[in-house]
């Protein structure tokens, strides 16, 4: 037998293109491949891109950039582009980087093993459809070696929000829920394999309206059956709109044992002038009513948000309305980014903030949020939390996994494997991470 062909996965961007990366891998695993760590020594590279900010293409094309003397020294290499990049630029980029062997959007990858005999003729590939298949359908059933203890499944994409300064329902195309039997079957797929915390995906998450046998469900209703799979120890799920935290989503969260109280909400402005110009349809004190309403229901939550500093038309007073915000939410955990202007989105045509002006606001904004961060972690010492072990850590004897607030959990003591779901009493909080001892 030949030696397997080597595969090298770069990823950008989301959770959904780490889920996304895994099944591409899977795709190409039934076609011979098997990942490798390093790009040197590689049969095939393949980058996963995040068209969400400008940086972050310009960052795929410097990466391809620097595989020029690999595919110099090794002609036989292949090269491919995934993602929403490849979605948004299609054959763009096979003109900027004629190297490019492959180019495939987010919702084609299963034909990937198709796409590989073009390429092995000789031949370009590119696929950037949105077809009517369900790509999950036709991918290998999932092989799981060396599996983690947590695993992402997606069960939505797409998005039809049109926020106003967002590609998502461009690259990603219209919101679509996958069947709840489907991602039942996948769960319970996972569970047997050893997973025991499952993170569900979308975009656009609690918009999830999946087919089951009784008409449509909600993510609620799903995450209710996921927590009668045995085994089955831990449910997270991300991304979520306000819009779209219903009623019983939020009840969920007091009441459904394995859904863990961490919740990713992403407000992007304190200030209601400048959210209606995102088209985002909630306001602050909207926002704030609801972060309210999901602490009463789970007093411990941690609460985590995304922010865009400097979007066009955002004053000084408009940031500060930010700021006041996240002073009332405190939370555990945040993204921000200064606004990058997304071609064919409407805000794109609006005049921009000085980008000096965008650092500076982004830069103090930063600073409070990992002040609060510290505080939400430093007030975890002392207590007792749920830790899934996932790794070693760096010192002997010493594993590391997630708090059921998904903060980072080192722990030295005999016996913990990966995998072990173990109560801790948190004795300190590090700059990254917190440290405990096994409660007996
Ligand atoms: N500029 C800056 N940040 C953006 N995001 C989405 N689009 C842009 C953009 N054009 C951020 C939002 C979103 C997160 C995934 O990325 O905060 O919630
Ligand atoms: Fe983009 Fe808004 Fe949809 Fe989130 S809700 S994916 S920010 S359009």
């Amino acid at each position: 037998m030949s030696d397997p062909k080597k595969l090298f996965i770069r990823t950008y961007g989301c959770q959904m293109n780490v889920y996304d990366s895994e099944r591409m891998a899977e795709a190409l695993g039934a076609d011979g491949y098997v990942e490798t760590d390093s790009p040197d020594d590689a049969d095939m590279i393949l980058l996963n891109t995040c068209h969400i900010r400008e940086k972050a293409a310009e960052k795929v094309y410097s990466e391809l950039g620097r595989y020029k003397g690999l595919k110099a020294d090794n002609p036989d290499l292949k090269i491919g582009v995934a993602g929403c990049v490849a979605q948004a630029e299609g054959e763009e980029i096979m003109r900027r980087q004629p190297m490019v062997d492959l180019v495939v959007g987010p919702q084609t990858y299963h034909r990937l093993p198709e796409m590989m005999k073009t390429v092995a003729e000789g031949q370009k590939a590119l696929d950037t459809d949105f077809p009517e298949e369900d790509k999950f359908e036709h991918l290998p059933k999932r092989p799981l070696p060396n599996r983690n203890p947590t695993a992402f499944l997606t069960v939505q994409e797409g998005c039809d929000k049109f926020c106003a300064f967002c590609v998502v329902p461009y690259t990603r195309g219209a919101e679509v829920s996958r069947p709840v039997d489907r991602i039942l079957r996948e769960a319970r797929d996972l569970v047997e394999r050893g997973v025991k915390e499952i993170t569900l995906l979308g975009q656009n998450v609690n918009a999830y309206h999946g087919a089951g046998a009784d008409g449509d469900w909600t993510l609620a209703r799903l995450i209710w059956a996921l927590n009668d799979v045995d085994g089955l120890e831990r449910i997270r799920f991300t991304t979520s709109h306000p819009n779209d935290m219903d009623d019983a989503l939020i009840a969920a969260h007091g009441e459904c044992e394995k859904l863990m109280p961490y919740l990713h909400l992403p407000v992007q402005s304190g200030s209601d002038k400048i959210l209606k110009r995102m088209n985002r349809s909630h306001t602050a004190e909207s926002y704030l009513k609801l972060i309210d309403r999901i602490r009463e229901a789970r007093p411990d939550i941690l609460i985590s948000g995304d922010f865009i500093v400097g979007f066009p038309e955002e004053t000084d007073q408009d940031f500060e309305y930010t700021m006041s915000l996240i002073r009332a939410v405190q939370y555990g955990q945040a993204f921000s980014f200064k606004y990058s202007t997304r071609p064919g989105t409407p805000a794109a045509e609006r005049a921009q903030v000085d980008d000096a002006l965008a650092s500076e606001r982004l830069y103090r904004l930063q600073a409070l949020i990992t002040e609060q961060q510290r505080a939400v972690q430093n007030a975890m010492v002392g207590q007792e939390v749920g830790v899934l072990f996932e790794k070693p850590g760096r010192l002997d004897g010493q594993m590391v996994g997630k708090s059921d607030h998904l903060h980072a959990v080192h722990v030295t003591a005999e016996g913990i494997a990966k995998g072990d779901l173990r109560r801790v009493r948190i004795t300190d909080s590090g700059p990254n991470s917190l440290g405990g001892v096994l409660i007996p």
